[in-house]
């Protein structure tokens, strides 16, 4: 299983979800590798935090370029790649796409961001032209936790009236904007290593969400659901 986290928007928590996707698959005993395709190599010294504390880790790879030789290579050792790409529309995210057999997208109930998300459905709509078995969704990320966000509600209207008939499902879980995503990171720990009982509870709804829809999960490996 090859998941991409990518977006084109800088900063909408790709490597945050990356790196606490990975440690979640490490938890559930599944041998899984990152790919950090960003220069940044911000997962990386999350990495070096939790090896120094001698904290189980995934293995990471940091590359940038042709990384579609890299993935070739670390296929027949990992089944499970998760691959961070950077906030552009960089070469690597595009390879990366083209690989892969899911595309999550996080995204922040910001103007801004959403205007970018138009141009993430013609980047996936150009790559499942080509690459049938890319499925892809998109992550509501950095949510304030406040009962009624006129944002939220904006952005969920927007991708949905604007994906049209794209394949790209929309979550139902979101994540919300905590400090406990950036804490947990400095210290070494994913939020569900973290004593924030909402914020874990949230992000295990995510990955529950992503698991029934996506792929299915077994003692040794992780396939990829058949498209109906
Ligand atoms: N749900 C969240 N709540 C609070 N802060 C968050 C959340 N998700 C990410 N962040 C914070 O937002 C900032 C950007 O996150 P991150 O680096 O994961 O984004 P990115 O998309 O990887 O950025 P880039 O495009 O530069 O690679 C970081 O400070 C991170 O701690
Ligand atoms: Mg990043």
């Amino acid at each position: 299983m090859i998941i991409t986290i990518a977006n084109q928007k800088g900063g909408s928590g790709k490597s945050t979800l990356c790196l606490n996707l990975a440690t979640k698959f490490l938890l559930q005993n599944q041998e899984i590798v990152v790919l950090d395709t960003d220069v940044q190599k911000s997962i990386e010294t999350f990495v070096n935090i939790r090896l120094d504390k001698n904290i189980k880790c995934f293995t990471l790879f940091n590359r940038t370029g042709n990384i579609t030789d890299t993935i070739k290579q670390i296929i027949p050792k990992f089944q499970n790649i998760i691959i961070d790409t950077k906030g552009e529309d960089s070469i690597e995210s595009r390879k990366a796409m083209l690989i892969s057999d899911l595309l999550i997208i996080p995204s922040t109930p910001s103007q801004l961001d959403i205007a970018v998300l138009t141009k993430m459905f013609e980047r996936v709509s150009e790559i499942q032209s080509i690459n049938e078995n890319l499925r892809a969704c998109i992550l509501m990320n950095k949510i304030p936790p406040v009962p009624y966000l006129r944002e939220k509600q904006a952005m969920r209207e927007f991708i949905l009236e604007n994906k049209k008939s794209l394949n790209i499902d929309l979550l139902e879980s979101i994540i919300s904007e905590r400090i406990s995503l950036k804490r947990c990171v400095s210290e070494g720990l994913s939020i569900i290593e973290y004593a924030d009982e909402k914020a874990k509870k949230e992000f295990n709804e995510f990955y529950q969400e992503i698991c029934d829809k996506f792929f299915r999960i077994t003692k040794n490996a992780i396939f990829k659901n058949q498209i109906n």
